[in-house]
């Protein structure tokens, strides 16, 4: 049974889905890998490596393969042109991206979505939302650090002692406590805040100041945050105003799932802010925390300078595409039974994260989204 490595082809793109070190692994279950030549390039990771891992390096690497592995959805062109049958594993963002997943269903592909994953205990070896996110919070970190023109760590010296920075963290989910982490070995005074009453906790235990707006709190299904209303952001934006003002630094990764993300910080705060302040955004790609972020580019707010991050994780292309190929590894094991590809569809980590199946658009969300017209009948 083959398994394809495609080569991303998305701009930007860094990251690999497939590690030489995992290739031993896949072929004692049952596994033959099929590479795209360039495909390791982004991450430093060359076709001779996957060669003496004991993968075929071949532009024919589709031929024949059972499962088509990636980062991002494989493009519509060729995912259109698999055989019925074949399946996908990447991320699947479907939610802006409906002709991708009709083109899918329609040519009878089975497209499974790391980013579906459920978040329970027994999936957390194959969730890749979380290691992906781990990896951008310790890089927003080190590029607020590098950004500031100041020192991060207090220091005493024979002339005299140099301030530490301070830090806000707004967001406390994997990749703000990643960011708080990174920041306090760094030696900064950080703060951080969530609307989630049990991240105070996870905040304090890193060495950080967990910030309490006495406002009340907003967590929802499955340990997520709820969406705030308006009256909520207008509140919580002025009860966070001052911790702002007081920053050097702040790092902002708010997420609501399936949501635009919330904007905690607007212009008027920003304005308030110390000179040459600086904010990382690393909810930039789904629409921004701060009022008027670009993902990608550097801007000035204000006395700030905003840096808006574009796929943060692709910035670390190495230590991402491990962590990501770890998980998919463990996706892969869960999907094969006796040697074989055999997903268990009774298994809810496999239904919850396959998006379409058999000619239908089997991710109940997105069939509500996209299936306005239905197959009927299949004319091979
Ligand atoms: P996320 O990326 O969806 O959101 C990031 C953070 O933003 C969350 O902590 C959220 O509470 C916070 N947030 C949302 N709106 C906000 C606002 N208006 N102001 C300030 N903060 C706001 O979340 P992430 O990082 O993926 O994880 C969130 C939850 O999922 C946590 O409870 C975490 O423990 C849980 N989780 C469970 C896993 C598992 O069981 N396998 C794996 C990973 C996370």
């Amino acid at each position: 049974m083959r398994i394809a490595l495609a080569k991303e082809s998305a701009p930007g793109e860094a990251r690999v889905a497939l590690v030489p070190e995992l290739i031993a692994g896949l072929s004692a279950a049952g596994y033959e890998l099929a590479v795209q030549p360039g495909a390791g390039e982004g991450a430093m990771i060359t076709d001779d490596a996957y060669r003496l891992a004991g993968a075929t390096v071949t532009e024919e690497f589709l031929a024949g393969a059972a499962l088509v592995i990636g980062v991002q959805p494989l493009p519509a062109d060729l995912a259109g042109t698999l055989p019925a049958g074949t399946a996908t594993l990447s991320f699947f963002p479907y939610v802006d991206d409906g002709d991708a997943v009709r083109i899918r269903r329609d040519a009878g592909i089975t497209t499974f979505a790391m980013d579906l994953v459920p978040r329970i205990s027994r999936a957390q070896a194959m969730d890749a939302l979380t290691s992906q996110a781990m990896v951008a919070g310790y890089r927003g970190a080190i590029v607020a650090a590098g950004m500031l023109r100041q020192f991060f760590p207090m220091s005493m010296t024979a002339a005299g002692t140099v301030p530490p920075a301070q830090v806000v963290v707004l967001g406390a989910g994997v990749a703000g406590l990643q960011a708080i982490a990174t920041a306090r070995r760094l030696g900064a005074v950080v703060k951080g805040y969530d609307v989630r009453p049990a991240a105070a906790e996870e905040i304090a235990s890193l060495g950080a100041i967990p910030i309490d707006l006495e406002l009340p709190p907003l967590d929802g299904a499955g340990g997520y945050a709820r969406e705030m209303s308006a009256e909520r952001a207008r509140q919580q934006q002025e009860k966070l105003a001052p911790y702002l003002a007081a920053a050097d630094a702040v790092i902002t990764t708010a997420a609501v799932p399936n949501r635009r993300a919330p904007v905690l910080i607007t212009k008027t705060m920003a304005a308030a802010m110390k000179p040459d302040s600086v904010i990382i955004d690393l909810a930039a790609d789904s629409g921004g925390n701060v009022e008027g972020v670009e993902a990608g580019a550097v801007t000035r707010l204000g006395p700030a300078r905003l840096w808006g991050g574009h796929n943060v994780p692709s910035q670390l292309p190495g230590p991402a595409s491990r962590l990501y190929a770890q998980n998919v590894a463990n996706v892969i094991t869960l999907l094969t039974r006796d040697s074989s590809f055999a997903p268990d569809y009774a298994d809810e980590i496999v239904a919850g994260m396959c998006l379409t199946r058999d000619g239908k658009i089997t991710h109940p969300p997105a069939a509500e989204l996209f299936e306005d017209t239905q197959v009927v009948a299949r004319n091979e």
